[in-house]
């Protein structure tokens, strides 16, 4: 029995992740890793028995903190922290948890934001190693994580990342991990462009790829995950990256195909990539005007934000009429 392309792809040397608020299929698909953001919990909440999860949320802040605006804010990071450790008792390795993205360009409220998360899974008994805190990759959010990571020895996911600038900004920041979205990269140029793509020709896999040669020929220790996939075909284009996101419909393909997945980006063959050294350490200008000059990559973090806000103003919502408000 040859082994299924899922199989393979680890076979590769890949990690695989998933994207999923809801445990049934986490615990389906055995993921190391898995994330949480209020999209996910929305989602998840629809079910009766995640919705108790709010509830015992909102009881949590009234407990803590008298103002309903203080209240709201706390159950919030609660929940996630809620919807974290429930998700830790079923994956080995660490849960991502979103700072609110309306933080995004404010370095010190993300870095106390990210602070009163980690102290929450402590309460809750878990250790900061099994934390990524999610953070999107703005100027600030980069400089936060920076801090973040050596002065608290907190780890971060950076989210959001379009562009080279930001995948460079992030491994000088020394950050974990980094999460370029592939499929959104696609989406962006097939709308302007008309055409359509195939895994090796893909805007978002070259993206990906350009990013993990660099760090492997430079040396940079940041893991690369790529995440937002349309296609099986974008995924085996990455097969050797060292790590993939993926949801649980594409995963469910990968699992009943029997389809080859052959390593297609290593390591040991990345020094060989023709790629020369950029640095955008305190040049906060250069950074700005290189991010600024990829239309896409500019277009995309400015929607992403607004659609990670969006949902967190939606979940504050449905706080503050349990907080009553
Ligand atoms: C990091 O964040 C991305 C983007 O939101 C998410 O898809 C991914 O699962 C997270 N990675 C890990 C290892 O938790």
């Amino acid at each position: 029995m040859s082994a299924n392309s899922l199989e393979q792809l680890k076979a590769a040397g890949t990690v695989v992740v998933t994207d999923t608020g809801e445990f049934e299929s986490i615990a389906k698909y055995t993921p190391q890793d898995a994330t949480t953001n209020p999209s996910l919990i929305l989602a998840a909440a629809k079910k009766a028995e995640y919705a108790q999860l709010i509830d015992k949320a909102v009881e949590y802040a009234k407990g803590k903190v008298s103002t309903p605006a203080e209240q709201v804010d706390l159950a919030l990071d609660r929940l996630l922290v809620e919807f974290g450790t429930e998700i830790l008792k079923i994956v080995p390795g660490r849960v991502s948890t979103e700072v609110d993205a309306r933080l995004s360009f404010d370095k010190d409220a993300t870095i106390k934001k990210a602070l009163q998360i980690i102290d929450l899974y402590k309460e809750a008994g878990v250790d900061k190693e099994r934390i990524l805190i999610k953070i999107a990759s703005t100027y600030e959010g980069i400089q936060a994580a920076r801090e973040l990571e050596s002065k608290y020895g907190i780890h971060c996911n950076l989210t959001l990342l379009f562009s080279f600038a930001q995948a460079v900004a992030c491994a000088e920041a020394e950050v974990t991990l980094i999460s370029p979205f592939v499929g959104r990269i696609m989406d962006w140029y097939k709308a302007k462009t008309g055409e359509t793509y195939t895994g090796e020709t893909d805007p978002g896999v070259l993206s990906v790829k350009r990013i993990f040669n660099y760090y492997k020929k430079y040396g940079y220790k940041t893991i690369v995950m790529g995440a937002s996939f349309r296609n099986v075909d974008e995924i085996k284009a990455l097969a050797g990256v060292d790590f993939l996101t993926i949801s649980p419909g594409l995963l469910e393909k990968l699992m009943t195909s029997t389809e080859p997945v052959p390593k297609v980006l290593d390591a040991a063959e990345a020094a060989n990539v023709d790629e020369e050294k950029v640095s955008f350490v305190d040049d906060e200008p250069a950074f700005r005007f290189s991010l600024n000059e990829d239309a896409m990559a500019t277009e995309k973090l400015s929607e992403g934000i607004r659609k990670f806000a969006a949902d967190a103003v939606t979940l504050t919502k449905v706080l503050e009429e349990k907080v009553g408000a």
